[in-house]
């Protein structure tokens, strides 16, 4: 089998084709510190792309509640237990990976999950680690009970596990922007992509007989708007843009890279399952370090102190003023002068913020229609 590198695990692993990374890949991050659980991106999702029968399962975009909520049921702790445990040691992933740990036989080592599992996708909602007594204050950080949110989307993997496995090679990866998309008229059902995919982010039209997948928008993404669940997102806690690949070096004034590459305040979804996921999450501050760390890897807290040193480092909170600020895909990004500016591919500004709201404090008595005002707003 092909050895590829794989950034994120520090070393080369093992994949069903060659290392063949596209032109740019798109990327996210999410802020689950910001989260509330409005779902407004699971319903944007849905009223966009998967509001027909046979798709009525499928939630492209969803949000759990770790740690005890999982859609389908159990995903991340089937995925643990068929990886095995592993080891980081200096940034190095000392464990197997999906590929690597895949059966005689097999290309991925995976699931199916059945009817039931698919049908609770607010399991565990609002349910936190510890029972907290009538009146509890929790003063400290980490809390000792928690629960934070997490909105998942299709990671859009460097390296899919989805791709790898479907007999019928009717999963591709676009080069000019490594979006990952099934071909519906290649494929025949085989299912194999939804038990390959660490991430249970393929999901099979029982209608259709065919499979179906988070799309990154597209038909947006071409026109340089960020997707659906990106600009809905009513907590501003998402941003979506290009990560330069990772044999170039990073580019400081790119969002994505700087968040991600540069700052390194965002880090990847259980990297250790080996398929390169390009959603990037910012760990709750709140949370058991241990907890977040077997989910975002070694990473998580020096993330958790850049993030903390944010109200004192204006590139950064700079730049988290940029997320929602804009349907625009940010290319490159400044700040100065108490002021974030986005810029699109040609480098014209599309947006800009200020890093602290102006003030306005109206006189409560309004002289010219003699009447007094509530200083609500
Ligand atoms: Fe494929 Fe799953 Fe990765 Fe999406 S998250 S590209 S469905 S392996
Ligand atoms: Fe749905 Fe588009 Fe978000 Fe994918 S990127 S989850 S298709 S809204
Ligand atoms: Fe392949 Fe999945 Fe279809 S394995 S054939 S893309 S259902």
């Amino acid at each position: 089998m092909p050895e590829v590198y794989n950034w994120q695990l520090g070393r080369n692993m093992e994949y069903q084709y060659e290392q063949n990374r596209p032109k740019r890949q798109v990327a996210y991050v999410f802020d689950p510190n910001k989260c509330i659980a409005c779902q407004t991106c699971t319903i944007s999702c849905k009223q966009t792309w998967t509001w027909g029968s046979g798709q009525e399962y499928m939630l492209w975009n969803n949000v759990e509640t770790k740690p005890y909520g999982f859609f389908p049921t159990g995903w991340d702790v089937m995925l643990q237990s068929l990886m095995g445990e592993g080891e980081w040691a200096n940034g190095v992933y000392e464990g197997q990976t999906v590929f690597e740990a895949a059966p005689e036989g097999e290309r991925v080592a995976g699931w199916l999950p059945d009817d039931r599992d698919w049908a609770y996708p607010n399991l565990g909602e609002d349910e936190p680690l510890g029972i907290a007594g009538q009146g509890t204050h929790i003063p400290d950080t980490p809390h000792d009970m928690w629960f934070y949110y997490m909105p998942r989307i299709c990671n859009h993997c460097t390296y899919p596990g989805c791709l790898a496995a479907c007999p019928r090679q009717a999963i591709y990866k676009r080069e000019e922007d490594g979006i990952v998309l099934v071909d519906q008229d290649r494929c025949r059902g085989y299912q194999e992509c939804t038990k390959a995919c660490p991430y249970k982010k393929v999901f099979f039209n029982t209608n259709t007989r065919v499979s179906e997948k988070c799309i990154a928008c597209y038909p947006k993404v071409e026109e340089g708007i960020q997707p659906q669940c990106v600009v809905s997102c009513i907590g501003r806690i998402r941003m979506m843009g290009y990560i330069t690949p990772a044999d170039e070096a990073p580019d400081p004034n790119n969002p994505l890279d700087y968040l991600i590459r540069v700052r390194q305040v965002a880090l990847p979804l259980y990297p250790q399952a080996g398929t390169e996921p390009n959603v990037y999450y910012i760990p709750p501050v709140h949370v058991d370090p241990s907890f977040t760390t077997q989910m975002f890897g070694p990473g998580v807290e020096d993330a958790i102190k850049t993030y903390q040193s944010t109200k004192t480092d204006e590139r950064l909170l700079g730049l988290f003023m940029l997320f929602g600020s804009t349907e625009r895909i940010l290319h490159s990004f400044d700040v100065r002068d108490g002021i974030a500016y986005g810029y699109d591919e040609k480098g014209e500004e599309v947006v800009n913020v200020p890093l602290e709201e102006p003030t306005f404090i109206r006189d409560y008595f309004d002289t010219v229609h003699e009447n007094y005002i509530l200083n609500v707003t």
